[in-house]
């Protein structure tokens, strides 16, 4: 295997270090036919926006809409946001921090470099769209003609059909350890469909929204044992501050703001009689105050569906096995790895709809792309500042990525432990550099 080759637009790590993980890496890796360490992939990077000055004056009738749909999801009275964007003078109080926010593609947050691929229900503003706010907060924020003085945010629509409603067991009241005002809990739903089916499309509906920074919901497989040991601390459900471990598929999720999610293409997540559904709740007091909270699943199931998602689970093998040494003080430690996704497709070819990212703390930045056979490479998803506060989505990409055999899929961590006196390595309380891809064939 040749040394990691650090290309263009990428920030070096300490050649030595990277080479000498994946050397000591190499001799289980070569027992596996598909798989292996590889070369870094470049990152690449959304130019910076040139913002237009001037332009015509535009009133609130004009950016109201953006902000709106785009913003106040987040940002109305007692949501996860420290402050309101719904009328014209929420945002003249923070006019500076809007603009700086919104230029910057601060917010509204979106995890994902847009020079890497393109991903339905992406919220960020178009080039236009950030040029019309920054516009009218250089204007001095004219009402405009025709404005529309207060607005609601246009309502969310639910699920066109609804089969199937699922609760969290009981009311649960968040306590976040002291001094924090996060907590990340997880619950266990029995799925009670006695025959196979397919979830098309699912929202997720939190009864105290304005606490609830995002939700997931994961399939286990009828048989597989829990993650974790319900009510062991005297309370319902049990902490999951590192998500849901293991290969078990994500069915959906909810950010505030967010729409219920419909399965493009045709897809479907099956679902077998006996499964179960792990809730995992970030609960998150801006005030302070928390009231209990009963989150709501709410499907959409059909008795088959045109193709069959399926999850191609993407990590060294050897990173679980202690293969994944990230040392104190190193500002880059960089892990990668490719696997034939055909192997699991029995040689079929492969398409690629949605890619999810994991890491924790140390994540600097993250990439899952392919290395197609004639050595070109494509960008599926990347993380060019990872955050673990926005960790857990599915990004469907805008238009499936086809892989043929021969194509490998390549999983790319990068980890900031410069400040840290103690080495890192793979584990629910240290690090994981994970990703899954849906795919179908
Ligand atoms: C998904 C939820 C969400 C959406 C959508 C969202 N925000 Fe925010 N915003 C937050 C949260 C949470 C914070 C506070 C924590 C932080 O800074 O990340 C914040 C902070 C901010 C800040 C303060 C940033 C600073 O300087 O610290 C500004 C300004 C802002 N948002 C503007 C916007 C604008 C404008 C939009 C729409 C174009 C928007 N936000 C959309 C959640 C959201």
């Amino acid at each position: 295997m040749a040394a990691p080759n650090v290309q263009r637009g990428h920030r070096a790590p300490p050649a030595g270090l990277v080479r000498l993980a994946f050397v000591s890496l190499l001799p289980l890796a070569a027992c596996q036919l598909f798989d292996s360490p590889a070369p870094l992939f470049p990152f690449c990077s959304d130019p910076p926006l040139v913002v237009p000055d001037g332009g015509p004056p535009l009133g609130w009738a004009d950016v109201g809409p953006i902000f709106l749909t785009h913003c106040a999801g987040c940002h109305t009275a007692g949501g996860i946001a420290p402050f309101p964007l719904e009328s014209p003078s929420d945002v003249a109080a923070e006019a500076l921090a809007v603009r700086a926010a919104v230029v910057t593609r601060l917010m509204p947050p979106w995890p994902l470099a847009h020079c890497c691929e393109s991903y339905l229900g992406d919220p960020s503003l178009s080039d236009a769209q950030i040029g019309e706010i920054a516009s009218w907060i250089d204007q001095g924020l004219p009402a405009g003609v025709g404005s529309v003085a207060e607005a609601t945010p246009p309502p969310i629509p639910g699920l066109a059909r609804v089969d199937l409603t699922l609760s969290m067991p009981e009311p649960y009241l968040p306590q976040p350890q002291p001094g924090s005002t996060d907590e990340l809990r997880c619950f266990l739903v029995d799925w009670p469909v006695k025959t196979t089916t397919y979830v098309t499309a699912f929202d997720v509906r939190p009864s105290a929204p304005s606490e609830v920074h995002h939700a997931r919901a994961f399939l286990m497989p009828p048989g597989a044992a829990p993650p974790g040991s319900s009510g062991a601390d005297g309370r319902p459900g049990w902490n999951c501050p590192n998500g849901v471990p293991g290969n078990v598929g994500a069915v959906g999720g909810w950010r505030p703001g967010a729409l219920p999610e419909t399965l493009p293409g045709g897809l479907g997540y099956r679902v077998d009689p006996g499964s179960q559904i792990v809730l995992s709740m970030h609960y998150r007091s801006a005030t302070g105050v928390l009231v209990p909270d009963q989150t709501e699943m709410r499907f959409t199931l059909e008795p088959s569906v045109a193709r069959e998602a399926q999850l191609v689970f993407l990590a060294d093998p050897n990173w679980l096995r202690g293969g994944m040494p990230i040392p104190a003080g190193d500002p880059d430690a960089a892990f990668a790895w490719e696997t034939d996704p055909t192997g699991q497709s029995g040689g079929k070819p492969i398409s690629v709809w949605a890619a999810n990212l994991h890491m924790h703390e140390h994540g600097k930045k993250m990439i899952v792309g392919v290395r197609r056979k004639d050595g070109s490479l494509d960008c599926i998803a990347e993380a060019p500042a990872w955050s673990y506060e926005q960790v857990g989505e599915d990004y469907f990409l805008a238009t499936p990525m086809q892989l043929s055999p021969g194509d490998k899929l390549h999983i790319e961590c990068h980890f900031d432990n410069s400040a840290g006196k103690t080495a890192l390595n793979w584990g629910n309380d240290q690090e994981m550099c994970i990703g899954y891809v849906t795919a179908t064939w």
